[in-house]
């Protein structure tokens, strides 16, 4: 809606810019999170009626004034590990519910997971086979795979041919006989089929098909229809339409309406609240190409490396400058791919400018790393 098409652009405005410079005279590379736009992303979210539950997936960032405000929003917690776990834990009050929702973890984990208020999702039949006693008389979730996947790239599908996440359809009646033999009771079913997806009409088709698996099960209170909303990258790009999202929902819930339903969004919360800041380093001109180094590259950003995903790269120091020069935008790790932007047009840049790396709050920090032992960026909050 209008808010979340305002708050995409508020790093743009005079004033956020003069803030942005003064916190990159400080210190670079840094990310700078605005919590007024995460928070009107939760309140976008908040508007879908058909939805009982929502949980922020914390994988996206785990900052914890960005848990806190969720939590403050309403948001539960989805989490990966006991890591995430932790964060959560240690960042919001205790009554927010919590969501374990781990790919292949060991025995271990689990246990750590059970031991918390979380509620606990399988994905295969291995964990009851094997470690049945430790799911005794619980209730738990079952992720399945639905046979298709999809997402911004290959790299972020979860369902289908080639994907280890979800227990193949094939497989629930053997996986319900082992429920029954250790007085487990399957009380959610799940299904994440991938990341990045603007095509509101997915969650209602993922909502109608576990609803039909659920009815053959009996115990289902609840269907989690995953997260991977997506919000638009490159220029012209058109968002997720909410109210459509909304719309599709209630009328798979009309059809079926005995069941709750949840939601597990991250990078929909936070990838336009945060920007990376950089600052240039050296210019070269090589061949037919003008290079613009910066003070960071894959190890703070790994996205346009490992997805060739578009993150909008402005020059801060002349953000009113015409874009007069053809700029490959790259970092300092020695890797031909840290590169942050490829054929971007900005203005003649010199050592020292402030350079923006858009929508940097999702999938940016979470993923760092001290490749080339690099120091890794740090993080400032704004709160308006
Ligand atoms: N639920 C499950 C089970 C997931 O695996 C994920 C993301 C989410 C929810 C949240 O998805 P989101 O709403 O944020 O799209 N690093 C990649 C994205 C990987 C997503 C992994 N799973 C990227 O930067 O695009």
């Amino acid at each position: 809606g209008e808010a979340a098409a305002q708050a995409v652009a508020w790093w743009r405005g005079p004033a956020a810019r003069t803030r942005l410079l003064a916190l990159a005279q400080e210190a670079t590379p840094r990310y700078v999170y605005h919590l007024p736009t995460v928070r009107a992303q939760a309140r976008a979210l908040k508007s879908l009626g058909a939805v009982d539950r929502l949980h922020y997936a914390v994988k996206a960032n785990t900052h914890p004034a960005i848990l806190r405000a969720l939590a403050e929003e309403g948001f539960a917690f989805e989490c990966v590990s006991p890591g995430e776990l932790r964060a959560v834990a240690g960042a919001v009050p205790a009554h927010a519910p919590l969501l374990f929702t781990p790919n292949f973890a060991r025995r271990a984990d689990y246990a750590e997971a059970l031991a918390t208020r979380a509620t606990v999702t399988l994905d295969a039949l291995h964990p009851l086979e094997h470690w049945g006693e430790l799911f005794r008389g619980r209730e738990v979730v079952l992720r399945v795979d639905l046979g298709r996947g999809l997402g911004h790239h290959e790299k972020v599908r979860t369902g289908g041919d080639g994907s280890k996440f979800g227990l193949p359809v094939e497989q629930l009646d053997a996986f319900l006989r082992l429920a029954d033999a250790h007085q487990v009771s399957v009380r959610g079913l799940h299904a994440h089929l991938g990341s990045g997806v603007l095509d509101p009409g997915h969650w209602g088709e993922v909502y109608a098909q576990l609803a039909s698996l659920a009815e053959r099960i009996g115990s289902v209170a609840f269907l989690n229809i995953g997260g991977g909303l997506g919000v638009p990258s490159h220029p012209g790009e058109a968002p997720l339409d909410v109210a459509a999202l909304d719309r599709a929902l209630r009328v798979v819930k009309a059809a079926y309406p005995h069941y709750g339903l949840w939601m597990e969004p991250g990078r929909y919360l936070v990838a336009d609240a945060g920007v990376l800041l950089a600052r240039v380093t050296q210019a070269k001109a090589k061949g037919t190409l003008r290079y613009l180094g910066v003070d960071t590259g894959m190890d703070s950003l790994i996205r346009p490396t490992l997805y060739d995903a578009w993150h909008e790269i402005a020059n801060l120091s002349r953000l009113d400058a015409p874009g007069e020069v053809l700029y490959q935008v790259v970092g300092p790790i020695c890797e031909s791919g840290d590169v942050l932007g490829t054929d971007r047009r900005l203005p003649e840049s010199e050592e020292g400018d402030v350079m923006l790396i858009a929508q940097a709050g999702a999938y940016g920090k979470v993923m760092s790393s001290r490749y080339n032992l690099r120091e890794e960026a740090d993080e400032v909050i704004l709160e308006d």
